[in-house]
């Protein structure tokens, strides 16, 4: 008699004794072929995986009893599984609520339409891949790591959202924050390091007169408690030469990608617009210190965005697509188009005449001032990246003002309890604080 053949869906990236059990069981039954996640699979309901597919594929296709391996594209079996038409599935008993449940509706229909029927095993106690990844999270990530997560997140992810930090907390509240959108958790996917907040939580005036020495400083604090990839705002990239130097140290902290805006001379915040004097660089020049930076790089991870200050410094919407084709043809690794307007028209604008770009590389925006607009539709307008600027330290001023007010105007500080955490929370707030 024929053998009979088994599929078992999986991400395989902290394989332990609970898959080993299932692959065990799922070999007395027939012939298993894994349909092994995607990373874009994976992403679609949850953070990605540490090992890349290839690598966790080598992992599965090595262990004893299974047949083939084979790429599932989406969370959903269907599309497999209506092409092999397996007389078995096999899956671990704990799917039959939660996130993955219609998912589990969703196999035992469509196994019912050729006679098939879903194995489900009993879930092995004492080991988890949570579990486990809470253990990888304590141990913490390495340079190499972090950096090639972002390359990693724009090809597993239509859209990534990325949070502005300033400090080692901004850090862990970004690191740890999940909230739940639609019926899915959601969460953060990388860092911004602002330079406007660096300088803030400085004291100082966003100008790059805090030095790169001191913007490193704190993006180092930050790597300490988080695990999370970071884009680094790096102003106007400085001299040419300078820039050169300044994407090696990045690199090498593990910082996965360097903004540079298109500006020479003093810089001043972009948000002020025509309001200071800021001048625009030449193309040329800024293709030069792309390209001076694209030859730095050690890693091919490491990502240059060019910032297209066209916009802001009311230039037109001609010379923003220019740049952003010149900047294109000398090598950068994306484009991020920034404006201040409260209407988001010109950056629609510039989305869809962008959309129509033979050569493309992936849109970042920052909508500060125009912020009604969802990431849904940001993507649907082609945009890959979504950064929330200053939302961090914007926050957490008032919440210090106001208090401190309230102190100087008591002589106590009662009146101030309801606007902070506890003395207990803030006990159990970071891990070994006890
Ligand atoms: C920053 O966050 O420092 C930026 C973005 O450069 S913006 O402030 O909008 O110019
Ligand atoms: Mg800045």
């Amino acid at each position: 008699m024929n053998k009979k053949s088994v599929y078992v869906g999986m991400s395989a990236d902290l394989v332990h004794p609970g898959h080993m059990n299932i692959l065990k069981e799922a070999a007395k039954l027939g012939d298993v072929t894994v349909g092994l996640l995607t990373d874009e699979a994976i992403a679609s309901y949850k953070r990605l995986p540490y090992m890349q597919y290839e690598q966790r594929k080598l992992v599965i296709e090595n262990i004893k009893g299974v047949v083939s391996v084979i790429a599932q594209n989406t969370l959903d079996y269907r599309p497999n599984l209506e092409k092999l038409k397996p007389d078995i599935v096999v899956h671990g008993d704990d799917w039959k609520d939660g996130v993955q449940k219609q998912t589990r509706d969703q196999v035992v229909e469509t196994l019912a339409q050729w006679g098939g029927g879903l194995v489900e095993i009993a879930y092995t106690q004492g080991i988890s891949s949570t579990q486990l990844n809470e253990a990888v999270k304590d141990l913490g990530t390495t340079p190499s790591i972090r950096l090639g997560m972002l390359r990693r997140l724009l090809q597993a992810k239509p859209l990534i959202s990325v949070n502005e930090v300033h400090h080692g907390l901004s850090g862990l509240i970004t690191e740890k924050t999940v909230a739940s959108r639609n019926g899915k958790n959601v969460e953060f996917d990388a860092m911004w390091s602002s330079s406007l907040t660096d300088s803030t939580a400085k004291g100082k005036p966003d100008i790059e007169a805090v030095d790169m020495t001191s913007r490193m400083t704190s993006v180092n604090d930050i790597f300490e408690v988080t695990t999370k990839p970071m884009i680094f705002d790096g102003d106007t990239g400085g001299k040419i030469e300078h820039f050169a130097f300044t994407v090696r140290s990045l690199e090498r902290l593990g910082v996965s990608a360097v903004v540079i805006e298109d500006k020479v001379g003093l810089k001043k915040n972009s948000l002020f617009g025509t309001e200071v004097d800021q001048t625009q660089d030449s193309i040329e020049n800024f293709q030069n210190k792309l390209r001076a930076g694209k030859a730095a790089q050690v890693t091919d991870d490491f990502m240059i965005i060019s910032r297209i200050e066209s916009l802001i410094l009311e230039a037109g919407m001609e010379d923003a697509l220019a740049r952003a084709k010149a900047y294109i043809e000398a090598g950068t690794d994306a484009i991020m188009i920034h404006s201040r307007q409260k209407d988001p028209a010109e950056i629609f604008e510039f989305c869809e005449k962008y959309g129509n770009f033979q050569s493309r590389v992936p849109l970042m925006v920052v909508p500060t001032s125009f912020n009604e607009i969802t990431e849904a539709e940001w993507q649907d307008r082609g945009v890959s990246i979504v950064c929330y600027a200053n939302h961090m330290l914007r926050s957490s001023y008032p919440a210090m003002l106001k208090v401190a007010q309230l102190i100087l105007e008591n002589g106590r500080s009662l009146e101030c309890d309801d606007l902070c955490l506890s003395i207990k929370e803030i006990l159990e707030l970071i891990p070994g604080t006890k």
